[in-house]
């Protein structure tokens, strides 16, 4: 197996997406590499059910020398991408840290965002030299 799918209909998903993230990566990561995921795969579901009303779909893939995570929405969007980047915004729902601590974890982060809805991609590159 190199890639699973989770559809994210209920907080009941997001913890599926997570341990379903744990047993694709085995061995791969180091712990604070996996715990990174984990934020991730738990902040990006949430923001999906919170803000984009469910349905929304959780892939998780092997890739060489890492793991690459996505979420798809169809949502209204995220409006205020640059204001959320710039340290300056305000969440009336949250702390407004999810995003930022996520494209902060992983080592690359992006985001496809439109009033169609969101696809967001991260990719986390192991440190373990693979034997
Ligand atoms: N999938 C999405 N669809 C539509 N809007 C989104 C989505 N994800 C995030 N947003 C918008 O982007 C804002 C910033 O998201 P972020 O996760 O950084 O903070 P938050 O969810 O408000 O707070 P926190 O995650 O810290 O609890 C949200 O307040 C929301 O307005
Ligand atoms: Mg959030």
């Amino acid at each position: 197996m190199n890639g699973l799918l989770v559809h994210i209909d209920s907080e009941e998903d997001i913890f599926l997406a997570i341990s379903r993230t744990r047993y694709l990566a085995g061995d791969m990561f180091r712990k604070e590499e996996l715990q990174a995921l984990f934020v991730t795969v738990l902040e990006l579901t949430r923001n999906a059910l919170k803000y984009a009303g469910g349905k929304a779909i959780f892939t998780c893939q092997l890739v060489e020398g890492g793991l690459r995570l996505q979420v798809i929405d169809k949502g209204p969007g995220i409006a205020n991408l640059d204001e959320i980047f710039s340290g300056n915004y305000r969440s009336k729902t949250g702390l407004g840290l999810g995003l930022q601590g996520a494209r902060r974890l992983m080592d690359a982060f992006e985001i496809e965002t439109s009033e169609k809805g969101t696809i967001i991609r991260a990719t986390k590159w192991t440190s373990q030299r693979r034997t």
